[in-house]
């Protein structure tokens, strides 16, 4: 990961999110102002796995100039050991490991987050893994499974394997996604790893994300949620780490990156389905629609058809207004994100 942080500035990362981050998505992102580099959605990986087509377009026919690494999730060390090696073999900038993950049906199988219940286990896979893959191997964590208290332990671990890079999603597996962030954890990881450190969640706009960096001393951001919800959100930061301002986007430079992620997205789906492809873009429009003003949000969650959906979008969109640099505050979606700015205040940071 070293070789890829960009001089001078932290660097600026897409989270990965699964039927979200697909090759159209990176694509329309990096005409956003992309960020440095990519992580696929997650390769389920177990014994009968093999890497799935679609996923592997975003690394095989990324074009959008950036780096991607190839994020894998599972529990059976041969099985990650010969897809890492299969990923390895492509254009990929490193192979990345979730340790992450909260969805139940994950941690049942003892992969993702629900690894971090069996420290032995992630020591044995870290070992593995490390030996096979000769280029760059990353982890992507959460602070611990139940405690934060539990995350001094996991780093012991992660600095005995020598990883390239470590991503920390400042929450553990049982906060989900219910709660702030805690800065200091990543701040612990910084301080313990030899390794660049990625500082994640709840950055959902310049302010909030130059209060993650500077919380916890991270060389660089990784933002999900927020830049669905901001595509122009690299872009903002490249320019506020520049000593600039950060251009506002207006409603209808939303409505126009709306419709080109409809677009994008309907051209690249193999069956086409116009009122399925509605339902699929919902989920983006779930963040994007997120407190803006007026019946946006409400309306969009009942939109049925393309008519629907471009009738709605073009009804609370089609104007000049800026854009809310935050959702607002209380929010159930991106919760917690205002501990960021008053930290001593709304308990962890
Ligand atoms: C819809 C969705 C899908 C996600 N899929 C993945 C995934 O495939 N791999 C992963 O490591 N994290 C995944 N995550 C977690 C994000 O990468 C990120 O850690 C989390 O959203 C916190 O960052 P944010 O506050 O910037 O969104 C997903 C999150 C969401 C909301």
């Amino acid at each position: 990961m070293r070789e890829i942080l960009p001089t001078g500035r932290p660097a600026l990362v897409l989270a990965p999110m699964q039927d979200v981050t697909d090759l159209p998505f990176m694509r329309v992102m990096a005409r956003r102002g992309a960020p440095d580099w990519f992580v696929t959605e997650y390769f389920r990986v177990h014994r009968d796995s093999c890497l799935h087509g679609t996923l592997l377009r975003s690394i095989l026919e990324n074009e959008t100039g950036r780096p991607v690494f190839a994020q894998m999730i599972g529990g059976d060390l041969p099985s990650l050991v010969r897809s890492a090696r299969q990923l390895a073999g492509m254009p990929v900038a490193g192979i990345d490991l979730n340790l992450g993950c909260p969805a139940p049906i994950v941690c049942r199988k003892n992969a993702g987050g629900g690894l971090l219940r069996d420290l032995e286990t992630v020591n044995r896979l870290l070992g593995g893994l490390r030996e096979a893959i000769a280029g760059s191997f990353t982890v992507k964590t959460r602070v611990g499974y139940a405690d934060p208290g539990e995350f001094a332990g996991l780093l012991e671990i992660f600095r005995r394997h020598a990883i390239d890079g470590l991503t920390v999603h400042g929450r553990t597996v049982m906060e989900r996604y219910a709660t702030p962030v805690h800065a200091e954890c990543i701040r612990m990881a910084v301080e313990a790893m030899v390794c660049p450190v990625i500082a994640n969640g709840n950055a959902v706009d310049c302010t909030t994300g130059l209060a993650l960096l500077e919380q916890s001393g991270a060389a660089g951001l990784m933002i999900g949620r927020g830049a669905i919800r901001n595509p122009w959100i690299f872009a903002q930061l490249r320019a506020v780490f520049a000593g600039l301002t950060a251009p506002v986007p207006s409603h209808r430079d939303l409505l126009g990156h709306v419709i080109e992620l409809y677009e994008e997205t309907a051209r690249e789906t193999r069956r086409f389905v116009p009122d399925s492809h509605v339902q699929r873009m919902k989920k983006s429009l779930a963040y994007i629609s997120h407190g803006l003003q007026g019946r946006f949000e409400y309306e969009m969650r009942r939109a049925q058809t393309p008519a629907d959906f471009f009738g709605i979008c073009r009804t609370h969109l089609d104007h000049d207004a800026p854009l809310p640099a935050q959702p607002p505050v209380g929010s159930k979606l991106f919760c917690g994100f205002e501990a960021l700015l008053a930290p001593t205040s709304q308990g962890p940071a």
